[in-house]
């Protein structure tokens, strides 16, 4: 099965970033597997460009000490491969103003800030670039990218129709649970770097002692019902969906076997301490080498330009260039 996702180098990763996306690339790791640190994607904020370098290799890291195996799949930076920026322009030559100024990540983004770039709107055409050079099938994401894969999806098409049969038509797969983990302050917001609090989240190199604060501040409700209901204990139900999503049960089953939320809430801190102690261990020890890292990024680029290379001169050429 071909499938390419991606995940933008800013900053430690955080719980959501882990259970909506990672740990699905890990466990569909194959031969076919492309897995890519997006740090053009990065440029759209602003970023020191030393704290990029550094953050690029940092993921490069995390993604190894989460389980991804370059023996087995091809992990490798955006900007190493040219061939994404150049297909970006192709298919903004496809896409229309209208379709990307109806992004929601645009709208929310753009009125958090004054004067902001143009990358921020085009960004979703960079995305649908990574995906489509690959030929990709499958792209396992948290379910906040799934409108950039339809819009991916409409591209392809798009493109299909005008200029000939040239890119697979790629499907976006969410996390059965955990495809969207909620600020633990606001359980009304999604989990992200860009606006928590600093309770809100949970990094993966987090020490034990924060976990558990973490997680027993988390804002539930009063009522004191353990009981999975979105709509009304989006508190709750965040951490009833975690706890599933570590320990393979429904969050309902879960939900059953508790009547104190400070019950629940201990056994989930647990469990999140022993799921993510060892990964962080691993991930000090991968990243105290810079120069494997930088080799293994090498390699990466090589095999992804093997494959993007030749379908961005179909592209080109069935475009007339
Ligand atoms: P990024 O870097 O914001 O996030 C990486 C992955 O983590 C998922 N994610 C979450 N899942 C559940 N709950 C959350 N709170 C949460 N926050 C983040 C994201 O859905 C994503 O799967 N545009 C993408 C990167 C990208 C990409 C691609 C993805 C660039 N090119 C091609 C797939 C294919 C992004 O900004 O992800």
């Amino acid at each position: 099965m071909r499938i390419l996702s991606g995940i933008q180098p800013s900053g430690t990763m955080h719980i959501g970033n882990y259970l909506g996306a990672v740990r699905q690339w890990v466990s569909a790791q194959n031969p076919e597997a492309f897995y890519c640190v997006v740090d053009l994607h990065a440029l759209t904020l602003q970023i020191e460009p030393e704290r990029l370098r550094d953050q690029t290799v940092d993921c490069l890291a995390w993604l190894l000490a989460a389980g991804l195996d370059p023996e087995v799949c091809t992990i490798f930076v955006q900007s190493h491969v040219p061939y994404h920026s150049q297909m970006n322009w192709l298919l903004e030559c496809v896409a229309t103003y209208g379709e990307l100024s109806r992004m929601t990540q645009f709208k929310e983004k753009a009125s958090r800030q004054e004067g902001y770039r143009v990358g921020l709107l085009t960004y979703p055409v960079l995305m649908a670039g990574d995906i489509l050079l690959y030929s990709t099938e499958e792209v396992p994401v948290g379910d906040d990218q799934i409108q950039h894969l339809e819009l991916t999806r409409d591209i392809a098409e798009r493109f299909n129709n005008r200029y000939g049969e040239t890119f697979v038509v790629p499907v976006g797969v969410a996390a059965p649970t955990s495809a969207r983990v909620m600020d633990f302050q606001d359980p009304t917001r999604k989990m992200s770097k860009s606006v928590a609090s600093a309770l809100g989240l949970i990094y993966l190199n987090d020490e034990a002692s924060e976990i558990d604060k973490k997680i027993m501040k988390a804002v539930t409700d009063t009522d004191n019902e353990v009981r999975f209901d979105w709509e009304k204990k989006p508190g709750l139900s965040n951490l009833l969906e975690m706890f599933a999503s570590f320990t393979g049960e429904t969050p309902a089953g879960v939900a059953e076997r508790y009547t104190r939320y400070g019950d629940l809430k201990k056994d989930l801190a647990e469990i999140v301490i022993d799921a993510l102690t060892p990964i962080a261990r691993r991930y000090r020890e991968i990243r105290a080498d810079e120069g494997e890292l930088r080799t293994l990024a090498a390699h990466g680029a090589q095999k992804a330009m093997d494959v993007a290379g030749p379908l961005y001169r179909r592209a080109a050429t069935a475009m007339g260039l």
